[in-house]
Formats: C-alpha cells, structure tokens, sequence
C-alpha cells in the first residue's frame, strides 16, 4: 500500500527537543523537532507501553574503554521512556540497549511551506 502524507501541524507548533503527540488516521504518534530535524515514531513504548511523548528528548553517551574519557553526543536524536529510560534512537527507531529486537516504528517526515507532513 503507497503511503499518504499527513500533515500534523505547522513546524512553529513544535517546540525544539519537545516530544508531542497527535494522532494520525487513530494512531498515536510522537513527533519530535531538533533543530531544523523532524522525527515520526509510534507512541507507545514497546517495553510496556508507556506514552514515548511523556518522555524526554536528549543525546546518549558514545561506547567507550575503561579509562576512556566518555564523551556525550548525538543531541536531540534520542528519545527516553518516561517510566523506565529506555532509550530510542530516533533516526531508526531501534532501542539502544537491544537494537536488534526492540524497536518503534518510524515515519518519514518533511516540511513543505512551514507545515509538517508525516508519511505513513
Ligand atoms: S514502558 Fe518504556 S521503558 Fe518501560
């Protein structure tokens, strides 16, 4: 099935680093503006459901040896459970403690004339 644009709002309603969530066609979605980024997941946490845009938007800490300075990165591309601090990677969805299992799902989003369009 070809996916449709939604469009979820103007890109001014969208607080930097905010989590929101709207609802697309009866599925919750948690939209996220870092910077001039937009990101579309799920709302629902796959752990145990938790609404993800009750969480936090933030960056994670770089793998790093032992005695290896640890460095911080990857700002505004990381969003935290509210109920246990799972953290997902908002780029592909996936869950950093197990990447290969736990994931949400992600929409592709662009903005077209300051609206905020989500494909799904
Ligand atoms: S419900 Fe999200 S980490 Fe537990």
């Amino acid at each position: 099935m070809p996916s449709r644009e939604h469009d979820v709002g103007s890109a001014a309603e969208f607080g930097d680093c905010e989590p929101k969530g709207v609802s697309v066609e009866g599925r919750a979605l948690v939209l996220v503006r870092a910077g001039d980024a937009f990101f579309a997941a799920r709302d629902i946490c796959p752990h145990q459901a938790a609404r993800l845009s009750e969480g936090e938007v933030r960056g994670t800490t770089a793998p790093c040896k032992p005695g290896e300075d640890v460095r911080y990165g990857r700002e505004g591309e990381i969003l935290v459970c509210p109920w246990h601090g799972w953290e997902y990677d908002l780029t592909t969805g996936r869950a950093l403690v197990d990447p290969d299992r736990v994931r949400v799902a992600t929409y592709p989003v662009r903005v077209v004339d300051d609206r905020v369009l989500v494909a799904m």
